[in-house]
């Protein structure tokens, strides 16, 4: 704990630096899967994780589905809005000259994962091999667009929102009928997993990303989706280690990282106690229910919520939206929580 702490309190100075030298507006680019999606998946007319249906986007502004998974806001929706800024369009709604791209772009897909078999059920998505693809033809834009400095100078300032494993699990090591939940151990696993995600960092980094902030895994063993496979609905213990392993070996990679690559600035934002507090303690928070979803979800059916699907009385009563994600008021505590975290001195 002391250590996250530390490295949380680096992450805070970091932040604030950036943003109390910023004149201009943060410029942020997302990278992820359905926790922060925000509707490329709509623009892949092969791929079966979309959320472009009722009842998605129930409490967002206009009451439409808009390619997030939950009934309103994401985390990053609701940081975006702390910080004065839209959120960032998803990167398949803009076109090739548009200069939308200098303000930030949200590349995160639904189903996606660090390997790229992860999710395959799926048929279409942006893995984060896609997605760094996509930032570098972004990059590329931008260079043609302002000429290199400025482009790298951008691109240096820039802060890096990546948060992304959960399908390596829950879409891939974690389903009996894949390959890798056969074929390998945990340990072989999660080392794939880590050396995997190494060069992806490192690629970003020669991109000119230097202020990534990795979003570690929620304790994945109490969402819905894992609790229908216990006996009496409790979380799987299991999986709360194996994830827990996870953001270990991910903290000890950030760490190495920053001190091999001049001016990295990653900072590793571990959320799985905050997460597994809101789950323990609901009414603490003022929820009612946080060991099912509002949605009344089919596991067999994959557990999103269906246009035919019974929605609880009360959306606000419940930590989980379906079986996977959170619901909008869910997302606002973990919103508060990790804001608080990175800029502990702010007014908003
Ligand atoms: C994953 O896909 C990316 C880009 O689509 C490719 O560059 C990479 O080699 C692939 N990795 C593996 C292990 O197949
Ligand atoms: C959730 O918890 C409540 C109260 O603790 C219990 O009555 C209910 O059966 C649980 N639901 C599930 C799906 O496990």
């Amino acid at each position: 704990m002391a250590a996250a702490a530390a490295v949380m309190m680096v992450g805070a100075a970091m932040v604030m630096a950036l943003a109390a030298s910023a004149a201009a507006p943060l410029v942020t680019f997302v990278f992820g899967d359905s926790l922060t999606e925000v509707g490329n998946n709509n623009y892949l007319q092969l791929s079966l994780a979309k959320s472009d249906y009722p009842h998605y986007g129930i409490d967002f502004d206009a009451a439409k589905p808009t390619g997030r998974f939950t009934n309103g806001r994401t985390i990053g929706d609701i940081i975006s809005a702390k910080l004065g800024i839209p959120p960032p369009p998803p990167y398949l709604s803009l076109s090739p000259t548009d200069d939308a791209i200098f303000r930030g772009v949200n590349y995160a897909s639904g189903g996606a994962g660090i390997l790229n078999d992860t999710g395959l059920y799926f048929i279409e998505r942006l893995s984060l091999d896609d997605q760094i693809d996509k930032f570098e033809r972004t990059k590329l834009q931008m260079r043609a667009k302002i000429g290199d400095e400025a482009a790298n100078k951008l691109c240096n300032e820039a802060v890096y929102f990546i948060g992304i494993g959960s399908n390596d699990y829950v879409n891939n090591f974690l389903q009996p009928f894949l390959a890798d939940g056969q074929q390998f151990t945990h340990e072989e696993f999660l080392e794939l997993l880590v050396s995997t995600l190494a060069e992806q960092l490192m690629r970003l980094y020669q991109l000119g990303a230097r202020k990534m902030i990795f979003h570690g895994l929620g304790p994945l063993g109490c969402i819905p989706s894992q609790r229908m496979k216990s006996s009496h609905g409790q979380c799987l213990n299991q999986v709360n280690q194996w994830v827990q392993h996870f953001n270990d070996k991910v903290k000890q990679l950030i760490t190495t990282l920053n001190s091999h690559l001049p001016s990295s600035k990653m900072i590793f934002a571990d959320t799985y106690q905050p997460v597994l507090h809101l789950i323990d303690n609901p009414s603490t928070y003022g929820f009612k229910v946080s060991n099912t979803s509002c949605c009344k979800v089919e596991a067999k059916l994959g557990g999103l919520c269906l246009p035919n699907s019974k929605l609880c009385d009360n959306r606000n009563d419940y930590v989980f939206w379906d079986a996977f994600h959170p619901s909008d008021a869910a997302n606002v505590v973990l919103a508060n929580h990790f804001f608080n975290i990175m800029f502990p001195n702010s007014t908003h």
